[in-house]
């Protein structure tokens, strides 16, 4: 089969190679119909080399067909239309019987002292071949995949198995009152669904940050008010005058260890006067108001030294963060996905690509050129 395969930093080609076969009795084989590009997937792109390794199949936003189920998969059969979670969790250990799913016991990766695994996502997650790929062996599929209806397009299901579930468990985590406040940082998808989840789930002023036109706009378009940072001397001080002096209820992250800043900010991390990429972490802890809550949804791997502890402490922040536990919101999400639409999937993706394409897409998306905003990729164009 053809895949999207890692070789090296800044260097993803679509290579031959073999098809997957069931290998566990709880396996199944997807056809995959639809896999999309995550921001998530620009950290291996770019910045985590150390943690792959040449050959591996990057991707954990697909869906498609079921071609073959193991003998212990009963929930699903072949024919069925599935979207597959980016998470991998079996849904009878201690943790996803509490909804983390994203800490599964069966599949966390002990030896890293990581979390569940994940598709396409390093030796740290399992190191699990991906999703962007025509063919996608799913293990724990007695409980990961989610069966959607025939007939709407991918885009209406698609984003269930990452996008939804993580800006939904951001905005739930954001705790943000009824008629409350919350600032989005980061518009990219996940950012965009933060803004109109939000808004859906009743918070009456949401305030968007990032620096992409088109993106600002189209979080503008849902309803958000929005500061470009670097337009402004210091969203922080931004975010006080506009809220006289109270900041916000609620602040989400969804930026991540990608962040970029403005001009100093580069020379500063040149020079190591500051600590690298965490500008938007700093800039959205600093925009929370006094008893709120912090929402971290951004990805931040490794130690990072310099963090505001007497901040939080003064202001009395709670904050929330971690992965996504994608089968916890399921049952919430998919009825929204409807021909109303009120999430607005269906304007989401900007760029819908043959697989082939692929190397082509990851360096636009990180370059953020021809207004992408989200890349999906079609294994088997019609
Ligand atoms: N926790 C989870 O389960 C989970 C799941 C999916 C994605 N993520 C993470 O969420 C983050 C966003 O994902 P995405 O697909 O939307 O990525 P993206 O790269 O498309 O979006 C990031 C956005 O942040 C903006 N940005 C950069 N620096 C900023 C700053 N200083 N202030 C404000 N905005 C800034 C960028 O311009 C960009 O629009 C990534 O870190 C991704 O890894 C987490
Ligand atoms: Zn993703
Ligand atoms: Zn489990």
């Amino acid at each position: 089969m053809r895949a999207l395969v890692w070789h090296g930093k800044q260097d993803v080609r679509v290579d031959t190679v073999p098809d997957p076969t069931i290998s566990e009795p709880t396996d199944a084989i997807i056809r995959i119909t639809s896999t999309a590009i995550c921001g998530s997937d620009l950290h291996l792109y770019s910045k985590l080399g150390p943690a792959m390794k040449e050959g591996d199949i990057i991707g954990h936003e697909p869906m498609g067909v079921v071609e073959a189920v193991g003998s212990e998969v009963h929930n699903i059969a072949p024919g069925d239309r599935v979207v597959v979670p980016f998470n991998i969790a079996c849904g009878h250990c201690r943790q996803c019987q509490r909804d983390f799913q994203s800490q599964c016991e069966t599949t966390q990766n002990v030896s890293f002292r990581k979390g569940a695994s994940l598709f396409g996502f390093s030796r740290l997650y399992g190191a699990v071949p991906g999703g962007q790929a025509e063919y996608l062996r799913v293990p724990q599929a007695q409980y990961g995949p989610i069966k959607v209806p025939q007939g709407p397009p991918d885009t209406r299901y698609l984003f269930l198995s990452d996008v939804l579930p993580t800006a939904w468990q951001a905005v739930k985590y954001a705790e943000v009152p009824k008629g409350g406040s919350v600032g989005v940082f980061g518009l990219g998808p996940i950012g965009q669904m933060c803004v109109r989840i939000a808004r859906h789930l009743g918070a009456e002023r949401v305030i968007a940050v990032d620096q992409v036109p088109e993106r600002l706009a189209l979080a503008q378009r849902w309803g958000a008010e929005t500061i470009d940072f670097s337009a402004v001397k210091d969203v922080t001080d931004e975010v006080f005058a506009r809220t006289s002096g109270s900041y916000l209820d609620s602040v989400i992250d969804a930026v991540g260890m990608e962040a970029g800043g403005s001009l100093a900010d580069s020379v500063l991390q040149a020079v190591k006067a500051q600590p690298d990429k965490l500008v938007a972490l700093h800039n959205a802890m600093g925009c929370v108001g006094r008893g709120g809550t912090l929402s971290v949804i951004g990805v931040y791997v490794g130690q990072f030294p310099l963090f505001p502890l007497g901040d939080l402490f003064d202001k009395q922040i709670t904050l929330r963060w971690g992965q996504a536990n994608v089968r916890r919101w399921v049952d919430d999400l998919l009825p929204l996905l409807t021909d109303e639409d009120p999430l607005g999937t269906a304007d989401l993706a900007t760029h819908l690509l043959p697989l082939e394409k692929a190397p082509d897409a990851y360096a636009m998306f990180q370059k953020k050129e021809d207004g992408c905003i989200k890349v999906v990729l079609e294994p088997h164009p019609k």
